[in-house]
């Protein structure tokens, strides 16, 4: 079975069961700008667990881009992969364990055909205040797993959640498979280090919130989470004891063999780490993240230039890296299609990062030779750093390979004064102008408004603003409304847009009073405002908004105006990319 059969197999089941197959949302938490990026299936999930209706209905499942960057440092081995893809259903105050525990056998028996006898399942042994789950327990027995395949284990093995400090949480029962090897001795059962069971799905009951507090609540409605990794599955189902020998990577390797000559026994660690890292490099990237020293940007750089050093190690080629990509943007653009909307800035992206870092690799690495007899000093990383683009992980991985430190402390703090003397410099350039980001920007900004304007004007006055970000590409817009827009109301509201561009209006901004502010019609949060005056900004008489600013002077600065995506976010709450071209 190939990961597109199993994802296929396993939606279609759900479906058969009732569920709405649902998108998988970004790789970026939506909604948690705590989070890089969404780490499992139930992630996007939450506000429904807790209560929110979901427009598709109480039976959702879905197959979910992950990222989990914990454990970057570790690819390389059998079984660590930066990006993965979870399945998932979930029960959103509708059935309960007997249901999911039956499903689940009934996939795993009846569609994988995993012979029961093979199946071994976990519950939760209890604790003071949350009973043993014997009904669980109960319910795989009736099912025909038989009481030696049944094991009780405390919390750090059945119990998930919650995703953060807070959140949805419950016991779990976890489905394991006997690989058949011998077992590593008499203690040996499913959550055991050694490989004879390996995880297979986790289905989470999910009655309980877990608060900033710490304590434990029962949640209003009884929920399941269930998840299921593809490359976890697929390392079982093709009876392989690592993922990167499974149909997802065979292709891949063979890529790699073909371009470098060189054979994956002989270079497994190289090969495992520029598969694993172009791959989640290639997803992320199509999230129209770039490289960068920050968040999500800074990952995406880790992953290229450290794929840049093993293709070293491998004698470098310069289409490996792009071939790789193109490979990746076809196995997952028919899965998510933002994937081959943003092919050429994936492509692009990929391209100026590989080579940024080859312009100056080289030269690092005689940097590094030469100052690695000793141990790294702080100074020392950061010269790598700020001079020869090494991510600190980068230098950390050389030092280990020469037995030798790096003092991360000591970086860090080099790092942080460097930052801080950097923002003042960018301070004093913002005085004197705008940056060439903040001139896009406030584009962006203009444009926002004009956008709340439109919509008001096409949807109705009831609509109103919910949330905005900005980012030098786009602007993203939530509003109120309870369904999805249609496309001539979205044709309408860009329409509109591009008009009152075209008419050339001029943008001016008035301090007012709240009470002057209001009195003239203008939008905006006027709750938390008390005696101060307020900045209005007035395109033509077509928008009047309160706002700290900055504004361009004229709609003809803004180019065109272009929506690029209509969503939910949630339940009466719409989202909407656009841009400026
Ligand atoms: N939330 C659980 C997990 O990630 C089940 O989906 O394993």
């Amino acid at each position: 079975m190939n990961r597109k059969e199993l994802i296929k197999a396993y939606l279609d089941f759900f479906k058969s069961k009732g569920h709405a197959v649902i998108k998988s949302a970004s790789l970026i938490p939506e909604n948690d700008p705590t989070v890089l990026f969404n780490t499992a299936g139930m992630q996007p999930i939450v506000p429904y667990l807790l209560g929110q209706k979901h427009s598709m209905g109480n039976r959702l499942t879905d197959v979910q881009k992950c990222v989990r960057t914990n454990d970057i440092e570790d690819v390389g081995d059998q079984r660590h992969l930066t990006f993965f893809e979870m399945l998932g259903n979930w029960s959103l105050g509708d059935y309960f364990k007997k249901e999911s525990i039956s499903y689940s056998y009934e996939f795993l028996t009846k569609i994988l055909k995993i012979d029961f006898k093979k199946i071994h399942v976990t519950v939760f042994e209890g604790e003071v205040g949350i009973p043993r789950d014997e009904e669980s327990a109960q319910i795989w027995n009736n099912l025909g797993i038989s009481k030696t395949n049944i094991h009780y284990l405390p919390r750090e093995d059945n119990w998930w959640g919650p995703a953060g400090e807070s959140g949805p949480c419950g016991p779990d029962t976890e489905i394991f498979i006997d690989t058949g090897i011998i077992s590593c001795g008499p203690k040996c059962c499913p959550g055991c280090k050694c490989k004879k069971y390996l995880e297979i799905w986790n289905n989470v009951f999910m009655e309980y919130n877990k608060t900033k507090e710490g304590k434990y609540e029962k949640l209003k409605q009884k929920n399941v989470d269930t998840g299921m990794g593809v490359e976890r599955a697929l390392t079982i189902l093709n009876g392989k004891d690592n993922v990167y020998e499974t149909s997802l990577f065979l292709p891949v390797i063979k890529i790699v063999e073909e371009i470098t000559g060189k054979k994956y026994d002989a270079y497994e660690k190289s090969f495992r780490i520029i598969m694993d890292h172009i791959r989640a490099a290639t997803l992320i990237l199509g999230e129209k993240i770039a490289p960068s020293n920050k968040d999500q940007g800074y990952i995406l750089r880790r992953l290229i230039r450290r794929s840049v050093r093993h293709a070293r190690l491998l004698g470098y080629k310069k289409e490996l890296l792009n071939n790789l990509a193109n490979y990746y943007i076809a196995e997952f653009g028919s899965d998510y299609s933002e994937i081959y909307t943003n092919k050429e800035f994936i492509i692009d992206e990929l391209k100026k990062e590989e080579e940024k870092f080859l312009a100056t690799i080289e030269k690092g690495m005689l940097e590094f030779n030469k100052i690695s007899t000793k141990d790294i000093s702080a100074k020392d990383a950061f010269l790598l750093f700020q001079s020869f683009g090494f991510p600190i992980e980068i230098t950390q991985e050389l030092a280990e390979e020469k037995k030798i430190k790096v003092d991360i402390k000591g970086f860090n703090e080099e790092y942080l004064k460097h930052q801080i003397l950097s923002k003042q410099g960018a301070e004093q350039k913002f005085k004197g102008g705008l940056a060439d980001n903040s001139e896009t920007t406030t584009k962006l900004h203009t444009a926002t408004h004009m956008l709340n304007a439109a919509l008001t004007k096409v949807l109705g006055k009831e609509t109103h603003q919910k949330g905005s970000n900005i980012t030098p590409e786009r602007l993203r817009f939530d509003f109120t409304f309870e369904r999805k827009l249609t496309d001539d109301e979205l044709k309408r509201t860009e329409e509109l847009v591009n008009a009152k561009i075209n008419e050339s209006l001029p943008v001016i901004m008035q301090e007012l009073s709240i009470a002057e502010a209001k009195a003239k019609g203008a939008k905006g949060e006027f709750e938390n405002k008390y005696g101060e005056k307020v900045k209005v900004y007035f395109i033509g008489d077509f928008s009047k908004e309160m706002c700290g600013g900055p504004h361009v002077k004229n709609t003809k600065e803004l180019g065109h105006f272009k929506i690029i995506k209509e969503e939910a976010v949630s339940a009466g709450v719409r989202r909407i990319k656009a841009v400026l071209e």
